[in-house]
């Protein structure tokens, strides 16, 4: 397949709306962030099929701890069970997983399942898929300030740019957020800095490769320009003072 020369390299996603797609349904929200799980699978083959090179996606905010018990056990428990289903695809189709987040509250069995699936799929070079969870981008500049600190070494933006849990992948260049809202939610609060931001009305279980597509798409009209201007550096007229 052609590339167009725009692709972005790293995709990151807020995949938000599970919740309502589940309550328009007359369905408990367990059931939407099930389905959010079929929706994710096909992203991240999508994502394989039109080589992209690093996907990020949020699948569980360090705030998320303040939803009902019931939801909070749900999600842990879907991430269990993914992680014993998924490997196998993800071997196939050359995905290297990462997960990033404080692991500290989780769960022996879920934290020995994330290791257990990173080390699997540690020699896969295809694509990266790195799933946020306990993930907030707070927490994430402040671990890294900690360590620096803890270790008497000076605070840069190039130390705790290495200190980051996303180190091993360069910043984001595509943002999506799918459910409606315009917001970040503290999400790479650091890493998002000139990411292009793409907000979709799609709840996230809606969101398929056509919808993808059309991010993609809309990623390669932005101009970038990092804090410079546009096309070559002109030599400016300053005004004459007297
Ligand atoms: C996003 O969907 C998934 C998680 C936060 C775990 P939501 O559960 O936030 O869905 P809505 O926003 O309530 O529809
Ligand atoms: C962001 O969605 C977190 C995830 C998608 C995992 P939320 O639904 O938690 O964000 P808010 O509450 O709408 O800001
Ligand atoms: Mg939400």
């Amino acid at each position: 397949m052609t590339q167009p020369a725009s692709l972005p390299h790293h995709i990151a996603i807020v995949m938000d709306g599970n919740g309502r797609w589940a309550t328009q349904r007359y369905l408990p929200r367990v059931a939407g962030h099930k389905q959010g799980v079929e929706s994710l699978r096909r992203c991240v083959r999508a994502s394989v099929e039109r080589g992209i090179a690093v996907l990020t996606v949020f699948a569980f905010s360090s705030e998320n701890w303040n939803r009902p018990a019931e939801e909070v056990s749900g999600l842990m428990e879907l991430l269990a069970v993914a992680l014993g289903r998924e490997v196998p695809q993800l071997q196939a189709d050359g995905v290297r997983l990462h997960f990033v987040g404080d692991r500290t509250r989780l769960s022996r069995k879920v934290s020995a399942g994330l290791a257990q699936a990173e080390l699997a799929t540690a020699h896969n070079g295809r694509l990266t898929l790195n799933v946020c969870f306990n993930y907030g981008g707070r927490w994430d500049i402040a671990q890294a300030a900690a360590r620096l600190a803890a270790q008497g070494r000076p605070i840069t933006e190039s130390s705790l740019d290495r200190a980051m849990s996303m180190a091993h992948v360069p910043d984001p260049d595509l943002l999506i957020r799918t459910g409606g809202e315009q917001r970040i939610s503290n999400f790479l609060l650091w890493q998002a800095a000139y990411s292009e931001l793409y907000f979709s009305e799609r709840l996230w279980p809606d969101f398929d490769e056509a919808a993808l597509d059309g991010a993609i798409a809309a990623f390669g009209r932005r101009e970038r320009r990092f804090g410079a201007t546009s096309g070559p550096v002109e030599t400016q007229q300053l005004p004459q003072v007297a």
